[in-house]
């Protein structure tokens, strides 16, 4: 077999196996790093004549599993630990830093870079999203690819913006996970309990007005209901912390959930509707004083 023949077969089996998924963007040559040569390597690849017999995954290294903090832990643990982690926190830095040292998220292990928040934290509209995406994840900044565009579009239409000084016409944005899932996955439902203790410690520290959920993951999560976007768009609905993160505030929590705008890249028809939510934003703001009519 040829370094070609051999590459093509590893590949192949990588596929096979649901490994699809680049974590860089430039391909890193690790084969000087492995002792033996380039030929050794090639033995790693498994013959494909026995793909599908009981004996290929016998054929393949056996992979050990990581013995990581993560590893052990489990997710009811993580979220009992992130649930104390963030009950003493009192400030934006602080927090960033605990989910920085947070260890109960293997979804840490594979991102580039943790994606924290955008915007002005004295905003009086704050936006969650699911999940950072490759461009996110490469900048370290939330919804910085082709929907965080049409978003920054959509909220400028009623005069939001992130880059905003004046926090009646200012917006601050973060996630319900800090972190890549690897292949753009929706974040499971164990990612999103054992993250909920900091995207409310997140929220109660920046003390919006005005919640804006953008698709299934975090109206889930911060609305606390198995009900799907559809059904639960279009209202206002009462945002109440769930998660025991200590302090909680009286101060009431106005939420809209609205389609995700990688959504509306994939049905343009459906933008009117987003309209119809944006035009509910615009009135809240002008009922609870942050703008003038
Ligand atoms: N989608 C999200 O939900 N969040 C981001 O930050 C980017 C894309």
């Amino acid at each position: 077999m040829n370094d070609r023949d051999a590459a093509l077969k590893a590949l192949e089996w990588y596929t096979d196996n649901g490994i699809t998924e680049a974590l860089e963007s430039e391909p890193q040559d690790k084969t000087n790093k492995l002792p033996g040569s380039f030929e050794d390597l090639k033995g790693a690849a498994p013959d494909t004549t026995i793909r599908n017999t009981k004996t290929q995954s016998e054929a393949m290294p056996k992979k050990q599993p990581a013995k990581t903090e993560s590893a052990l832990i489990s997710s009811k643990d993580a979220r009992a630990e992130a649930e104390n982690i963030v009950k003493d926190i009192s400030t934006l830095e602080d927090l960033r830093q605990a989910i920085a040292d947070f260890e109960g998220l293997s979804v840490k292990k594979t991102a580039l870079n943790m994606v924290f928040c955008d915007g002005n934290p004295k905003a009086r509209v704050m936006v969650v999203g699911e999940a950072p995406g490759a461009d996110e994840d490469k900048q370290g900044k939330p919804f910085v690819g082709a929907s965080g565009q049409l978003l920054d579009k959509i909220l400028g239409s009623i005069g939001l913006s992130r880059d905003a000084e004046a926090p009646e016409n200012a917006l601050y944005i973060s996630n319900i996970l800090n972190w890549r899932p690897p292949g753009n996955r929706t974040p499971t439902p164990a990612e999103m309990s054992i993250a909920l203790p900091f995207i409310e410690k997140h929220i109660a520290l920046v003390s919006p007005d005005i919640l804006v959920l953008v698709g299934n993951t975090p109206m889930k999560s911060l609305l606390n209901t198995k009900q799907g976007i559809v059904k639960m768009r279009g209202n206002w609905h009462d945002y109440q912390p769930v998660s025991d993160i200590g302090a909680k505030s009286d101060k009431p929590v106005f939420a809209l959930p609205t389609f995700h705008p990688a959504y509306l890249l994939r049905n343009p028809k459906q933008k009117k509707t987003v309209w119809a939510d944006m035009l509910m934003l615009h009135k809240k703001r002008i009922e609870l004083g942050i703008d003038k009519a």
